[in-house]
């Protein structure tokens, strides 16, 4: 319940009081907390902050332009891109276990993030966009010792061994606080209010081994699915992406018989999956309309060549996870 041009300027006076003179790197993902926790730095610092982007070659279509553009010219922030795709597809190459998967994505990109963090000298600090609920979640994790059913990874896991100290103005604040921090900071409606993308990105969407020639289709899979769900309108004007959690495609390695003209094929599935949920630790499928989906597999079977069935995951968490992997 704050005015939020009062929080703007109270916290760009407190991370100028905080950071003085010093520089300050921080690893954009493209996701929400990241991208507010660099509007905000910036708007207090502006080109003592340089941000990091590292492409793993496992994120959405377009992501890195989408970023570049947002960050680098429209906001002008010191946006440093770096496209890592062959080095993680290389240590990817071979391995089919989810929590392996994880920890590869995890360790390169730490090493990924580091040399470059290193290539700055005058970098005192690490920002990250840790909000309140990670905050909590830690500190649970700490006292009761809770097992982990999925590792996950995100940019907030930066090591210690970098020396740099942390500046993580998004402590205090809940989701919907930091969407509405970013809009007032002058990110797009879009990105505030993005579905959440999970750090290994494609690399738990693609089952089992990892390749690039998988990961394009399903970019493009993926990106069919989300513009339709954004073209929708019910009658409140909501669309169905803005009525789901988290909507995205996932690439089974399985070929299955099609046929197209004259033609047999022999392709690849693409499952879609969308959910409705509060917190994430529980959710039901979404109940697209069926025109909707017959539309969405329509369309991603004659642009994505390669792919030539679709399927809709029907399957609540518990039992199934959100992810595949
Ligand atoms: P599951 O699949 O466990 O997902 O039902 C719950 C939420 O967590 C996200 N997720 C991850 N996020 N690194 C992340 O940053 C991960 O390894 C990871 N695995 C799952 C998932 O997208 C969903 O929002």
């Amino acid at each position: 319940d704050w005015n939020m041009p009062d929080y703007i300027a109270e916290a760009v006076a407190s991370i100028r009081q905080q950071v003085g003179d010093d520089e300050v790197i921080l690893g954009l993902s493209g996701g929400v907390d990241s991208s507010v926790a660099a509007a905000l730095i910036h708007r207090a610092i502006g080109d003592k902050l340089t941000c990091v982007f590292v492409d793993h070659g496992l994120l959405r279509l377009d992501e890195g332009k989408m970023v570049m553009e947002m960050f680098g010219k429209n906001l002008g922030v010191k946006v440093i891109h770096v496209d890592a795709t062959d080095q993680f597809m290389g240590h990817l190459a071979g391995v089919t276990d989810p929590e392996a998967k994880r920890k590869i994505i995890g360790r390169e990109f730490v090493e990924v993030f580091q040399a470059e963090s290193g290539k700055l000298k005058n970098a005192k600090w690490l920002a990250q966009g840790t909000i309140y609920p990670d905050v909590i979640e830690s500190a649970g994790k700490g006292k009761k010792g809770a097992h982990t059913i999925k590792s996950h990874h995100n940019v907030g896991g930066l090591p210690e061994t970098l020396n740099l100290k942390l500046l993580e103005p998004l402590r205090e604040l809940f989701k919907d606080e930091v969407r509405e921090l970013g809009a007032a900071l002058g990110l797009p409606h879009e990105m505030v209010y993005r579905h959440p993308f999970p750090g290994p990105g494609l690399g738990v969407r693609i089952l089992g081994e990892v390749k690039k020639e998988f990961a394009d289709l399903l970019r493009r899979a993926d990106a069919i699915f989300i513009e339709e769900l954004r073209n929708t309108k019910d009658a409140d004007g909501r669309s169905w992406y803005e009525k789901t959690s988290q909507a995205f495609a996932v690439f089974l390695p399985v070929k299955s018989v099609g046929v197209m003209g004259d033609g047999r094929t022999y392709e690849y599935v693409v499952a879609l999956r969308a959910v409705q949920t509060q917190d994430f630790m529980t959710a039901h499928w979404a109940h697209l309309p069926h025109e909707l989906l017959g539309h969405v597999s329509n369309r991603i079977i004659n642009e994505v060549r390669g792919i030539n069935r679709v399927v809709y995951d029907i399957s609540g968490k518990p039992p199934a996870t959100i992810e595949w992997e």
